[in-house]
């Protein structure tokens, strides 16, 4: 079976995500900023990128900047968005799960609202030969809710193509699963927006 993500059109997904009942991209975005203040990478890698959310955070100190997805359109996108604004820039075409990622290791991983949608241990693997000893992996993932669904209703049809895909992940399924593979956890929080909905984000440190 073909991955639903390959059928939602970029223009759908970026617009759900901005719908204010969901409203999630600024909380992904401002995330994704936290960890680049705090871990000041030379080298960083987005997984799952989707349309480069969060990448106009990304400071100049960041020398090479690695977005990874599985949709070949929303890298196409992104990379016509981004190239030229921000120096280093490559993407890659790759199914975290299954495809070895063609690049060489960086020093942070940002995976946001992408392990809902994976085979969890094969990722991890995959992620840890790309994130160098002593380099981070920050996760964040979306957390069950006893009064809203998983997937909020949304007037864009496509997005309903992932309900058979997703799948919440306990924090602490994903703790275990990333230290197996050598991430150490080293902090988590809950972070709730307007919604109601609750992210943990988690970060490891590559042993
Ligand atoms: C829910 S979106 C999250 C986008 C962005 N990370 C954020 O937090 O706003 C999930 C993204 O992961 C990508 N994705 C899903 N499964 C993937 C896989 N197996 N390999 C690579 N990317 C994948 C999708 O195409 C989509 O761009």
């Amino acid at each position: 079976m073909q991955n639903p993500w390959l059928n939602i059109p970029l223009s759908e997904y970026e617009s759900h995500m901005a719908l204010p009942r969901v409203d999630q991209a600024a909380m992904t975005a401002a995330e994704f900023a936290a960890a680049l203040s705090l871990f000041t990478p030379e080298s960083v890698a987005v997984i799952g990128c989707a349309g480069g959310n969060g990448f106009d955070a990304i400071p100049a100190s960041t020398l090479r900047v690695v977005g990874v997805d599985i949709n070949p359109d929303y890298v196409s996108l992104t990379a016509e968005r981004y190239m030229g604004r921000i120096s280093g820039l490559e993407f890659h075409v790759a199914d975290i799960q299954s495809d070895v990622l063609p690049f060489t290791p960086v020093d942070l991983i940002y995976a946001s609202l992408v392990f809902e949608y994976v085979a969890l241990a094969e990722s991890l693997e995959n992620l840890a030969r790309v994130c160098r000893p002593g380099g981070h992996l920050v996760t964040l993932l979306q957390l069950p809710s006893a009064t809203m669904g998983a997937l909020t209703p949304s007037p864009y049809g496509s997005i309903q193509l992932l309900t058979p895909l997703m799948r919440l992940v306990p924090p602490s399924e994903l703790a275990s699963l990333a230290e197996s593979v050598g991430f150490q956890l080293e902090s988590s929080k809950t972070v709730t927006i307007k919604s109601g909905k609750s992210f943990v984000i988690q970060a490891y440190c590559r042993l």
